[in-house]
Order: C-alpha cells, then sequence, then structure tokens
C-alpha cells in the first residue's frame, strides 16, 4: 500500500525539490479516484459552495457544510492529506472562536489539517491553532472569502504597493508557524521569489510554474463546470460533453424502448 502523505512528508518534498500536488474533493467517489491516483492533498475547498451547492460565491458555507462534505471525502482517502477549509466566519471573530472551530472540525470531520486566508491580519490566529497542534495552510493574494473588499476575481499584487503587502503577508504566515501555504493569483515572478523565500511550501493556483506544487478546483480539471473559463484554469477532460452524450443516449434508448434489455431485467 502507498505510504500515508502526512504534514511533515508535504515540507519534506520541497526539501527534495519534488512538486506536490493538490486538488479538490467533495465526496467520496471523487476523492477515492483522486486518492487512487496518488493525488499528494485532497482540500475539501470551501469552493464547495459555489463549485457543488450553486451559490453565487463561497460566503454562505457554513462549519456544518464543509464537515458534512470532508467527512464524506476522508471516507474515499487512505493515501492523501485531507486538509478542511474554514468557511468565513468561522476564524475572524476572535482568538477563540479560531480555536474552537479549527478543533470542532478536525475532530469532527476527521481531516488532518485546516486552511485558512489571510497573511498579516490573520498571523495571531495562525499561531494560536498552530499552538494546539492543528496542522495550518495558509492562502493568499486572491482571497475569495475577501470578494466584496477586493471587488472582484482580480489578479492581485500587480502593483509594487500590493506586492509588497503580499510578500510581508507570506512572511507573516510562515513566521506563525503554516505547514504550507496556498498562493492564487499573483504574477508569476511574485509568486517565485516568495517560494525561494519561504521554507515552506508554496501551492499555486494562477501564480505560474515556480511554486513548490499546484492546486486546481477538480471541477475544472475535469471540464464539468460551464463554458466561463478563468485564465489559470486548464480542463484535461471535456466531461460535460462527455456526460451530456450519455445521459441523451439514455434517454432515446428509454423512449424507444431500447432499455432495460434482458441482460438488465431479473425473472421470477
Ligand atoms: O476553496 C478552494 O477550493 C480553494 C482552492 C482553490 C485553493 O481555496
Amino acid at each position: 500500500m502507498a505510504q500515508k502523505i502526512t504534514v511533515p512528508s508535504i515540507k519534506a518534498m520541497k526539501g527534495r525539490g519534488e512538486k506536490i500536488t493538490m486538488l479538490t474533493a467533495y465526496d467520496t467517489p471523487f476523492a477515492r479516484i483522486l486518492d487512487e491516483a496518488d493525488v499528494d492533498i485532497l482540500l475539501v475547498g470551501d469552493s464547495v459552495g459555489s463549485v457543488v451547492a450553486g451559490y453565487p460565491n463561497t460566503l454562505p458555507v457554513t462549519i456544518e457544510e464543509m464537515i458534512y462534505h470532508t467527512k464524506a471525502v476522508v471516507r474515499g482517502v487512505t493515501r492523501a492529506l485531507v486538509v478542511i477549509d474554514m468557511p468565513f466566519m468561522s476564524y475572524q471573530v476572535s482568538i477563540e472562536d479560531a480555536k474552537r472551530n479549527a478543533g470542532k472540525m478536525i475532530k469532527e470531520s476527521g481531516a488532518e489539517a485546516v486552511k485558512l486566508e489571510g497573511g498579516v491580519n490573520m498571523k495571531e490566529v495562525i499561531e494560536s491553532i498552530v499552538a494546539i497542534d492543528i496542522p495550518v495552510m495558509g492562502h493568499i493574494g486572491l482571497t475569495p472569502q475577501s470578494i466584496h473588499q477586493m471587488g472582484g476575481y482580480k489578479v492581485q499584487g500587480k502593483a509594487e504597493e500590493q506586492k509588497r503587502k503580499i510578500m510581508e503577508d507570506a512572511v507573516a504566515v510562515e513566521e506563525a508557524g503554516a505547514f504550507s501555504l496556498v498562493l492564487e493569483c499573483i504574477p508569476t515572478e511574485l509568486a517565485k521569489e516568495i517560494s525561494e523565500k519561504l521554507t515552506i511550501p508554496t501551492i499555486g493556483i494562477g501564480a505560474g510554474i515556480h511554486c513548490d506544487g499546484q492546486v486546481l478546483v477538480i471541477h475544472d480539471v475535469l471540464g464539468l463546470l460551464g463554458d466561463f473559463r478563468p485564465k489559470f484554469v486548464k480542463s484535461y477532460v471535456d466531461l460535460r460533453t462527455v456526460i451530456s452524450q450519455a445521459v441523451e443516449e439514455y434517454m432515446d434508448e428509454v423512449k424507444k424502448g431500447k432499455f432495460p434489455t434482458e441482460e438488465h431485467s431479473f425473472h421470477l
């Protein structure tokens, strides 16, 4: 059986110069397929809100919804490290709240680490969660829980001032004790600088080739969403078309009385 991926083994991959693969998962069948393919980290992202639940953004997602989906993912995994996203307002109010919610999410979901958004502003929160031995993955750059403050899903860190702030955020997350850091939608050059400066692995999404690992939303990879595709997404297959064709074939056979056949029928 393949060796279980742990927080220390993810950190060690950076030391060996081995790229880290991370994908989102929200349910057991997908988790099982991705785990069997040896993906290193499965992230139960709060993107579940927009990808699976049909919310306009990630803000409505609750702790209970995150736990429900993560339990399903954990049931499909034997090798990958499972990381659960802390949803909006589960860690922003107070340190006590953040610790209690991180603990609840780890305890009830079976995930092995939490992810939360923010840099300098979340340094104490990350420190306090790490202090109770819950591994934390940071997330800076484009942080979808700040959608209204940012005024949309835009590339961050192009201007000098913003670039400096993102670098400060990265250093703060590492100093706070996070074991890895997601860099979302920032220029390749900035992600390279951050990845070279930090000792913890960076995992990029829309952050170019120089990150220590990459993450994408599984529904994007499989071509399951609509025609809108952000620049940083690569779909490796068009499953939307494959599914439509299969469903049309099924309906055609039902309408024409061709399904079910003897092969799919029971007899007394
Ligand atoms: O919620 C999510 O899926 C994420 C990744 C895209 C990094 O935060």
